[in-house]
C-alpha cells in the first residue's frame, strides 16, 4: 500500500529537494498510507518558475477551452470516485459515505466551473461621452497559491483550483500534511485530463515552511487558505507585507437552534449528522445546540440515546457511523476541551473519553477514536461554547425564547454557518434576518452546503471573503475596465460635459 508521494512541477513527478520524506498515517489503523516528499522553499521557487512559464500561454487559452479540461476532470473523478473515495477513508479516516460526498463536491465543482468557461461574466454600461464604449472584464492575476486542509482533502482543494484555473491562472496546490497523498492524487486527474504542464503544480510537505516560502514568495499574487484560524492569521499577515491577497476559511462554532414547536425526530436525526458527521471535524460542525426549554427535556433524552448507540470503526465498513479523529494530537486537544468543560461546570451526558481500545475494541486497539460527546447545562460564556473544538464534542445551551437563542448563537467570535428547527413562519424568517452567520439552514443541520453558493463566514470565520459559486471567482480574477474612444477627439469625461450635447450630429 505505501509508496512515495512526489511533487509535480511543470508537468512532472519530482522528489522534494531536500531528499527527506515523512509518513503519512491511517487514522484508524496508524498504519502507513505513504512516505512524503518533504517539500521546502527550493521546492515552491521551482513550481512557481514552471507555473509562471506555462501562464503564458494559458492565459491566452480560450475559457471555453480550459472549460473542456475541467470537464474532463469531472468525468475522470467520476470514473476514480470510488477509489478515491477508499483512499479518503484510509487516509483521512472519515466513513466511505461521506468519503463519496467529499468526491462529488470535487465533480459538482468541475461541472460548475467548466460552465464558467462559457461565462466568466463581465459587464457593459453605457458611458457618459458619445462614441464611446465602457466595459468590466475579469482578468485573470497569474500564479496563485491554494493552502488546504485535511477534513475536505478533495473537496476542499476543487473549491479552490477549479475557479482558479477557470480564470486563467496557474496553480500551486500544498495539501496538508495529514492527507498528502490525496492531493497528489487530486492533481494527477487533472495531469490526465490533459492539462497543460506547469498550470498546476503540487508541493507536499510541512505546512509551516512550505507556507511561509508561499506567503514570502513575490511572484505568488493570491493566496486562497482554509485552515486554523491562528493560522490563517498568521499567513493573512505575512501575505500583506507584499500586498498579497489572501482568501480566508477559518474556524466556526455553529449552533443548531431547536424551538419548541420543532419536528423533534427531524432535529434530532440533523444534530447526529452535523455534531458527530467527519467526527465533528468540519468548519460547519455542530458545536453547539441551543435549545428552547420545553423541547429540551425530551430532545436530550432522544439524543443522548442516539449518541450512545454511533458505531465507531474504521470507516470502510459501510456500519460504520463514526470514524477516528485526524491524529493523536487532534484527539489530545478533544480530550482537554472535555476537561476543561467540566472544570466549568458543564455537565458530561456520555463520551468525554478517549475510545481507548480503538473502536469498540476492534482494531487491535489502535486508531484515535474519541466518544461521541454530550454536554448539557452549558452556559454561552464558557470555553467549551466559545472556542472550536474540531471534534466529537456537543454542548447544550438552553433558553427561553428565540430571540434569546439568536444572541446567545451570534455571541461567538465565528460566523460560519447556523440552523434553526421550527415550524413557525415567522420564526423562521426572523432568524434569517437576525443570524449573523454566512450561511443559515432552515430544518437542516448546519453542514451540506451546496457548490453552487457562496460558502464561507464572518467575524473570525474569515476575512471576507468567499469560495464557490461565480463568488469564488472574485478572489482570482482582477477587474479590468475597459473605455474605447471612436469619436476621433479628446473627450475629456466629468469636463467637457457641457459641450457634449452641441456636438453630436457633427
Ligand atoms: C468544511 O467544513 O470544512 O457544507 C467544509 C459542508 C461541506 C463542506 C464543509 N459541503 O459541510
Amino acid at each position: 500500500m505505501s509508496d512515495l508521494v512526489r511533487n509535480f512541477i511543470g508537468g512532472k513527478w519530482v522528489e522534494a529537494y531536500s531528499g527527506e520524506t515523512f509518513n503519512s498515517i491511517n487514522p484508524a489503523t496508524e498504519e502507513l498510507v505513504a512516505a512524503i516528499a518533504r517539500s521546502g522553499t527550493e521546492d515552491v521557487a521551482a513550481a512557481v518558475e514552471a507555473a509562471k512559464r506555462a501562464y503564458e500561454s494559458w492565459r491566452l487559452t480560450p475559457a471555453p477551452r480550459r472549460g473542456e479540461i475541467l470537464y474532463r476532470v469531472g468525468q475522470l473523478l467520476i470514473e476514480r470516485k470510488e477509489a478515491l473515495a477508499e483512499l479518503l477513508v484510509q487516509e483521512m479516516g472519515k466513513v466511505i459515505a461521506e468519503a463519496r460526498g467529499d468526491i462529488q463536491e470535487a465533480i459538482d465543482m468541475a461541472f460548475f466551473m467548466g460552465g464558467e468557461g462559457r461565462r466568466l461574466l463581465g459587464y457593459t454600461a453605457p458611458v457618459e461621452m458619445p462614441n464611446k464604449f465602457g466595459m468590466a472584464l475579469r482578468d485573470s492575476v497569474g500564479v496563485v497559491a491554494l493552502i488546504t486542509p485535511w477534513n475536505f482533502p478533495i473537496a476542499i482543494p476543487s473549491w479552490k483550483s477549479l475557479p482558479a484555473l477557470i480564470a486563467g491562472n496557474c496553480v500551486i496546490f500544498k495539501p496538508a500534511s495529514d492527507t498528502p497523498k490525496l492531493g497528489a492524487e487530486f492533481v494527477r486527474v487533472f495531469a490526465d485530463a490533459g492539462i497543460p504542464e506547469g498550470v498546476i503544480n503540487v508541493i507536499v510537505g510541512p505546512g509551516s515552511v512550505v507556507g511561509n516560502a508561499i506567503a514570502d514568495h513575490p511572484d505568488i499574487k493570491v493566496i486562497s487558505f482554509t485552515g486554523s484560524t491562528e493560522v490563517g492569521y498568521e499567513m493573512y499577515a505575512r501575505a500583506a507585507k507584499q500586498g498579497k491577497k489572501v482568501s480566508l476559511e477559518l474556524g466556526g462554532k455553529n449552533a443548531i437552534l431547536v424551538m419548541d414547536d420543532a419536528n423533534l425526530d427531524l432535529a434530532v436525526e440533523a444534530i447526529l449528522f452535523s455534531a458527530f458527521g467527519t467526527t465533528g471535524q468540519r468548519c460547519t460542525a455542530t458545536s453547539r445546540l441551543i435549545v428552547e426549554k420545553g423541547i429540551k427535556p425530551r430532545l436530550v433524552e432522544a439524543l443522548l440515546a442516539r449518541t450512545q448507540a454511533l458505531r465507531l470503526g474504521y470507516g470502510i465498513d459501510p456500519k460504520v457511523d463514526v470514524g477516528p479523529l485526524i491524529n493523536e494530537r487532534a484527539r489530545e486537544t478533544v480530550h482537554e476541551y472535555v476537561e476543561i468543560g467540566k472544570k466549568e461546570g458543564a455537565r458530561l451526558l456520555c463520551g468525554g473519553e478517549i475510545a481507548g481500545k480503538g473502536a469498540n475494541g476492534e482494531n487491535g486497539g489502535k486508531g484515535f477514536f474519541y466518544k461521541p460527546t454530550l454536554f448539557d447545562n452549558v452556559t454561552p460564556n464558557m470555553r467549551i461554547a466559545q472556542e472550536e473544538i474540531f471534534g466529537p464534542v456537543l454542548s447544550i445551551i438552553e433558553v427561553g425564547s428565540l430571540e434569546e437563542a439568536v444572541k446567545v448563537n451570534n455571541s461567538v467570535k465565528y460566523g460560519l454557518s447556523s440552523s434553526i428547527f421550527t415550524e413557525n413562519v415567522n420564526a423562521v424568517f426572523r432568524a434569517i434576518r437576525d443570524l449573523t452567520t454566512g450561511m443559515v439552514y432552515v430544518n437542516h443541520g448546519t453542514t451540506g452546503a451546496e457548490i453552487q453558493f457562496p460558502f464561507g463566514g464572518t467575524r473570525g470565520t474569515g476575512n471576507g471573503m468567499r469560495e464557490a459559486g461565480q463568488t469564488a471567482l472574485d478572489t482570482f480574477t482582477e477587474w479590468k475596465s475597459v473605455y474605447v474612444d471612436y469619436s476621433g477627439r479628446l473627450q475629456r469625461a466629468q469636463i467637457d460635459t457641457e459641450t457634449i450635447l452641441g456636438k453630436l450630429d457633427e
